[in-house]
C-alpha cells in the first residue's frame, strides 16, 4: 500500500437505536442507494455507536436486524455494497482508541451534537458519548473512504474526521489518512420535525406526531402530514418565498425529495395551493413510496438468520480491507512494529 494514493471509496452508517425515521431515509439511506455503483462502498450499522447511551441488549439486537432490513429494502444490494454490523469488525474499536489519543478534549467541547444531548447533564452522560466522534473517524478512516454521504448534523463530525486525519499525518509525518469529504444532499440534508420547523427530525424526540417513521402505517403518515404545523398562508408562487417558512419549506423539501425533484418544481406545480390539498397530496407521495420499502422490512426481518449471514458475510470483507490499514496504522504508531 502506498500511503498517498487513495482510491475513491465510500463509508457510511446508522445508528440501530429507536428505528429508523424518514430523515435517516432522506437524508442517509435513499442516497447511499443513488451512490450504489459509483464506486466502493461499506454501509454500516454502527451498533458500537448506539450504546453510547442505554440500550436494552434485546431491543438493540433486534434493531441492528432493523436497520440492516432498511437497507436492503431501500435497495442496497450485498453483492454491489458491504453491508454489515459495526461490532463485527473490531478494528473499529482498535482505530477507534489511537484516534482517541490523537484528538484533543478541545475538539470535543466544540460539538454541537454532545452538547446536544447531554444537555444541562454533562456530568452523567456516558464517557462514550464524549468520545464518539473520534469513533466515528475510525469508522471512515479505517477503510480510508474518500466519501462519506450524511445528512447536515453529521457534517461538523466528518469535519473532525479531517482533523484527526491531518494531525495523525502531521504528528508521525506521514500521509496515510485522506481528509475525507462530507457529502451532504442539497435537498432534504436536515428533515425537521413536523411540530416544530426549527428543529431536525429525530427518532428520539418527545412525541411520535413529530416524525415520520419508516414503519408507520399510511393511516399514521396522512395523520401525522395533516397534523403537521403549517403557517395559515397557501403555498407561495416562488420558492424564495419559503425563506422565512420553517415548516412550509420543510413540506415542500421533503416532497421534492420523494418525488426526486427540486423545490422549484415543486412550487411550480403546487404554488398557491392550500394546505387542504398539498398535504394529502404529499401523504399520498410518501405512502407510495415508503410502503414498499415498509412491508419488504417486514418480509425481511421474518428471517433474521438471513439478515444475520449478509451481515457477517459483510463483515469479513470489511475486516480484510481494514487489516492492511490498521496493521499499517500500529506500524506508524510503534506498536506491533
Ligand atoms: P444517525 O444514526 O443519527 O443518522 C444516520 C444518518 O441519517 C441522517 N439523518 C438525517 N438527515 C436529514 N434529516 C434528518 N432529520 C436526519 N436525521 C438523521 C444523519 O445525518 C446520518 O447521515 N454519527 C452518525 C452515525 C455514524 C456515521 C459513521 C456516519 C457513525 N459512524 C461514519 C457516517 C460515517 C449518526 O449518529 O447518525
Amino acid at each position: 500500500m502506498t500511503d498517498t494514493t487513495f482510491t475513491p471509496r465510500v463509508f457510511s452508517g446508522i445508528k440501530p437505536s429507536g428505528g429508523l425515521q424518514l430523515g435517516n431515509y432522506l437524508g442517509a439511506i435513499k442516497r447511499f442507494v443513488g451512490m450504489q455503483g459509483e464506486m466502493e462502498a461499506l454501509y454500516c450499522v454502527v451498533d458500537l455507536h448506539a450504546i453510547t447511551v442505554w440500550q436494552d441488549p434485546v431491543e438493540l439486537a433486534h434493531g441492528t436486524r432493523e436497520v440492516a432490513a432498511g437497507y436492503l429494502a431501500a435497495g442496497l444490494d450485498p453483492t454491489k455494497s458491504i453491508l454489515f454490523n459495526q461490532s463485527r469488525v473490531s478494528a473499529h474499536a482498535e482505530l477507534g482508541w489511537i484516534f482517541n489519543c490523537v484528538a484533543r478534549v478541545g475538539w470535543m467541547n466544540r460539538m454541537t451534537q454532545f452538547k446536544d444531548k447531554a444537555g444541562s447533564n454533562a456530568e452523567k452522560v456516558s464517557l462514550g458519548l464524549y468520545a464518539y466522534p473520534s469513533l466515528m473517524a475510525a469508522d471512515i478512516l479505517l477503510y480510508h473512504a474518500t466519501h462519506v454521504p450524511v445528512g447536515d448534523d453529521q457534517k461538523q463530525h466528518v469535519e473532525l474526521t479531517r482533523d484527526i486525519a491531518a494531525k495523525f499525518n502531521h504528528d508521525y509525518g506521514v500521509d496515510f489518512f485522506p481528509l475525507t469529504e462530507p457529502v451532504i444532499g442539497t435537498h432534504a440534508a436536515r428533515v425537521m420535525n413536523l411540530r416544530d420547523g426549527t428543529k431536525k427530525m429525530s427518532k428520539s424526540g418527545e412525541s411520535d406526531m413529530e416524525r415520520i417513521n419508516m414503519r408507520d402505517t399510511a393511516d399514521q403518515i396522512a395523520k401525522k402530514f395533516r397534523k403537521a404545523r403549517t403557517d395559515p398562508e397557501p403555498l407561495p408562487e416562488a420558492v424564495e418565498s419559503l425563506k422565512d417558512r420553517p415548516e412550509a419549506r420543510n413540506l415542500v423539501e421533503i416532497y421534492a425529495s420523494l418525488s426526486d425533484t427540486t423545490p422549484e418544481a415543486v412550487i411550480a406545480e403546487h404554488g398557491g395551493a392550500g394546505w387542504g390539498t398539498f398535504k394529502p397530496a404529499l401523504a399520498d407521495l410518501a405512502v407510495a413510496k415508503l410502503a414498499p420499502i415498509s412491508d419488504e422490512m417486514t418480509r425481511l426481518m421474518d428471517d433474521p438468520a438471513e439478515i444475520d449471514r449478509i451481515l457477517a458475510e459483510g463483515a469479513d470483507r470489511a475486516a480484510a480491507l481494514a487489516a492492511p490499514i490498521l496493521q499499517r496504522t500500529y506500524e506508524i504508531v510503534g506498536l506491533r512494529g
